[in-house]
């Protein structure tokens, strides 16, 4: 198994160009199944998820020309309409094909995800909008099967907001006959983006980025060109880097514009951030100041940025309350964290941290995507050398970091 090796105490310095969004090209690449053309795929990112993905869709009949960051995808013809467990349970996005593969072909199996590290994530909003939509749902050996001769349009008010919910259900109302309306929808970036290349497929939405979004069904999509969007999350990941470090970078090929919130916080924190144009620059000098964290869904605080604040809270100045409403179990690098001296307790959903000088290097264990970048974070600033296992979970969602940060100064080497 591979680890990362990182010896604390250096600054980060310099300029990092920012990856596409992996939130963006999973779904994205699941819109392919909707039409029988090439869609071609810009700047997507070369990660483990998307790698999964493109098996997944392969496994499924879909052919797959892979370009230097890109590649086209058809699905002309598919010969298995399922996502098998296996698949499922590394990635859970592979839910993303059920919209899809229902609209169009009138039938799909897909797994049930199953259990996470960050907690029990139902289906459920998937399952009970397909159903409003004319589908007929079978829960049957672990699997969701899916069946409609055409599904119909239908106004879906969703209890919670869910992101991946809300992609599933807009790409299966595109090809569904008449209008359907999704309320309480999910505002994030990453919806907007799947709506623009819907609409560059031929598909008629309104509303992507606002909480009601109408999708009037089209007969059929045809292919299209598509430059996925810039990571918010990896794009927040290296500027909570280079604060924690009191270091200066500039991010390239970045959107400011979507990161409001992480911005703002990471302003508290002292840390002067400029923006101009593609290019966010931030510089830190001296301690970082604590900074309260809660997570809730877009425009607000993402909660894929908790864990990466948490662990530049360890070291700021003064105590901080990190809350986080999203997930019932993302807590898991909190324990790791206090290997490395950290001082953080936790009650219910809440954590309190009482910053500290520094922390002390040491092992720890990644348990999740985003909680493994919390350890990059607190083994960059620890004394010392850390080591942390397990980054698999660090590789499903970030391209190429150890590199990205080794030319921003990093001290970081991959160990099997
Ligand atoms: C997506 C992101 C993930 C991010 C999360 C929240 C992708 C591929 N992943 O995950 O990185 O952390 O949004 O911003 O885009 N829920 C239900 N029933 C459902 C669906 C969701 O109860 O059918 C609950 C979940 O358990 C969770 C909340 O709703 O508590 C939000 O989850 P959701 O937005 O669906 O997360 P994902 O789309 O899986």
């Amino acid at each position: 198994m591979q680890k990362l090796a990182i010896q604390g105490g250096f600054r980060l310095n310099g300029e990092v160009r920012i990856s596409g969004a992996k939130n963006a090209a999973l779904p994205i690449m699941c819109a392919s199944l909707l039409a029988a053309d090439d869609l071609h795929l810009d700047n997507l990112p070369d990660m483990h998820d998307v790698k999964t993905m493109v098996r997944l869709l392969q496994q499924m009949g879909v052919r797959v020309a892979e370009q230097v960051q890109g590649a086209t995808f058809n699905a002309a013809q598919l010969d298995k309409l399922e996502a098998p467990y296996d698949m499922v349970k590394t990635m859970r996005a592979a839910i993303l094909v059920l919209g899809p593969l229902v609209a169009r072909f009138g039938e799909a199996r897909v797994s049930l995800p199953g259990g996470c590290a960050i907690g029990s994530r139902p289906v459920d909003l998937h399952i009970k909008g397909l159903q409003a939509m004319g589908a007929e749902i079978h829960i049957e050996h672990g699997y969701i099967h899916a069946t409609a001769k055409r599904l119909h349009g239908a106004h879906i008010c969703f209890d919670l907001i869910s992101v991946t919910g809300t992609e599933n259900l807009m790409m299966a109302a595109a090809l569904a006959d008449g209008v359907t309306v999704l309320e309480n929808a999910a505002r994030e970036p990453e919806v907007v983006d799947l709506a623009n290349c819907l609409i560059a497929m031929g598909a008629k939405i309104e509303g992507a980025g606002t909480d009601k979004i109408t999708i009037i069904g089209v007969e059929k999509l045809h292919g299209a060109q598509h430059r996925v969007m810039p990571d918010r999350i990896e794009s927040g990941t290296f500027l909570v880097a280079a604060a924690a470090t009191g270091g200066r970078i500039t991010l390239t090929d970045a959107r400011a514009d979507i990161l409001d919130n992480v911005l703002d916080k990471l302003r508290e924190t002292g840390a002067r951030v400029e923006v101009a144009g593609d290019r966010i620059t931030l510089e830190m000098n001296g301690r970082p100041r604590a900074v309260n964290v809660r997570t809730a869904p877009y425009p607000a605080f993402p909660t894929d940025m908790q864990a990466q604040f948490m662990a530049l809270n360890t070291i700021a100045e003064g105590g901080s309350i990190v809350v986080e409403t999203i997930f019932e179990n993302r807590f898991m690098h909190v324990q790791e964290l206090q290997r490395l001296g950290a001082q953080i307790e936790i009650e219910g959903n809440t954590a309190v941290i009482n910053g500290c000088e520094h922390l002390e290097g040491a092992s720890v264990m990644a348990t999740d995507l985003r909680a493994s970048a919390s350890l990059v974070i607190a083994g960059m600033v620890a004394q010392g050398e850390t080591m942390v296992d397990r980054i698999y979970h660090l590789d499903r969602g970030y391209e190429h970091i150890e590199a990205k940060l080794s030319a921003l100064g990093a001290k970081i080497r991959r160990v099997s």
